[in-house]
C-alpha cells in the first residue's frame, strides 16, 4: 500500500476511534507507534490488532512476504512503543516470544485470525509474533507490583547490608587505630557473621538473575541483549570481590591484621555493586514490570 494511502488510514483511524469502512470494515486495528531502528525517528504503521491472554498482539507478516516489515525491526532495537486502539491508547514494551512460548501464541493467533496462518504458508520466513506489555496502568486501575519493583525492594536490602559492614568495617579501624583500644573480637565475629550471610544472599540473588530472570528478557527483547551481557561480566567481578572481602574478614585477627585493608577492600565492592544495582534497575526494571507480576511474598 502506497505511504500517502496508508497515511490518509490512519488519520481516517483516528478521526472515527478506531474504526474503518471499506475493505477494513469491521477489523480490529491499531496504530503502533515505533522508534525507526536506523533514524531514531517515530514511525506510525496501522496493523491488525488481537488480545491475547489480557494484552494486545500484533503480528509481523507483512502479508506473508519474505522479508520482516520495518516496525518489527524497529522495536528489535528499541521496545518501546505507542498503542492506539481506537478507544485507548497507551505505551507498551514489546516483547518478541520465542521458542515454546512462541509456538503456543502462533496457535492462539491463527486460532483468532486463521489469515495469518495463510501468510505464514506463503513464506519460509517465521513470522514473528510480538505481545504489547502495558506500561502504565489502565486509567482508575492500581499498578500491580512487578517483578522490577519486587527486584528494587531486593537491591534496597542489599544497600542497607552493604552499609553495615562498611560501618563494622570503620568500626574496626577506629578502634584498632587507637592502638590502646584493641578491636573487640566480638566485632569481628560479628562481623564474621553478617559477611557470610550479605555474601551468600548476593550470590544467590546473582545466581537467580543469570538462570532464571535475565535469559528470558535478553531472549524477549533483543534490545536488552547487549545490557544483560554486561551484568552478568559486571556479577563475575562482584563475586571474585566478594570472595576477596570474605577470605580478608574470616582471616583477620584483632590485633595483627590491618583493618584498613579490609575496609579499603569493601569500599571497593560497595562501589562495583552500588554501579551495579543501578545501572541493573535503569536497564531491566520497566521490562520486568511489565512482563511479570512480583513473586509472592511469604
Ligand atoms: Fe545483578
Ligand atoms: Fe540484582
Amino acid at each position: 500500500m502506497s505511504n500517502d494511502f496508508h497515511r490518509q488510514l490512519i488519520a481516517e483511524f483516528r478521526a472515527n476511534r478506531g474504526e474503518l469502512g471499506g475493505m477494513f470494515e469491521g477489523w480490529s486495528l491499531a496504530v503502533l507507534t515505533t522508534t525507526g531502528a536506523k533514524t531514531g525517528l517515530s514511525r506510525e504503521v496501522l496493523l491488525g490488532y488481537l488480545r491475547i491472554d489480557g494484552n494486545g498482539v500484533v503480528v509481523a507478516s507483512a502479508n506473508g512476504a519474505d522479508r520482516h516489515p520495518a516496525w518489527y525491526h524497529n522495536i528489535r532495537r528499541n521496545p518501546i512503543v505507542t498503542v492506539e486502539t481506537g478507544g485507548d491508547t497507551y505505551r507498551a514494551i514489546a516483547a518478541i516470544p520465542q521458542g515454546p512460548a512462541y509456538e503456543k501464541l502462533f496457535a492462539q493467533v491463527v486460532a483468532e485470525a486463521p489469515g495469518y496462518g495463510d501468510y505464514q504458508a506463503k513464506t519460509t520466513r517465521e513470522i514473528p509474533v510480538v505481545v504489547l506489555h502495558r506500561i502504565e496502568p489502565r486509567p482508575g486501575e492500581e499498578r500491580v507490583k512487578g517483578m522490577g519493583d519486587w527486584l528494587v525492594e531486593v537491591h534496597q536490602w542489599f544497600r542497607g547490608e552493604l552499609r553495615t559492614l562498611r560501618e563494622q568495617a570503620d568500626d574496626l579501624v577506629n578502634g584498632g587505630a587507637t592502638a590502646i583500644v584493641r578491636p573487640e573480637p566480638d566485632l569481628v565475629q560479628e562481623m564474621r557473621a553478617h559477611c557470610l550471610g550479605f555474601c551468600t544472599a548476593l550470590r544467590r540473588h546473582h545466581t537467580g538473575e543469570d538462570s532464571v530472570v535475565f535469559p528470558s528478557l535478553a531472549e524477549q527483547f533483543p534490545a536488552l541483549a547487549p545490557a544483560i551481557a554486561q551484568l552478568a561480566e559486571q556479577h563475575q567481578v562482584v563475586a571474585r570481590l566478594q570472595d576477596a572481602i570474605r577470605e580478608l574478614v574470616d582471616g583477620f585477627v584483632p590485633g595483627e591484621s590491618d583493618p584498613a585493608r579490609l575496609r579499603t577492600e569493601l569500599e571497593r565492592l560497595a562501589g562495583e555493586l552500588e554501579a551495579h544495582f543501578d545501572f541493573e534497575e535503569q536497564a531491566v526494571v520497566t521490562a520486568l514490570n511489565a512482563t511479570a507480576a512480583a513473586p509472592p511474598t511469604a
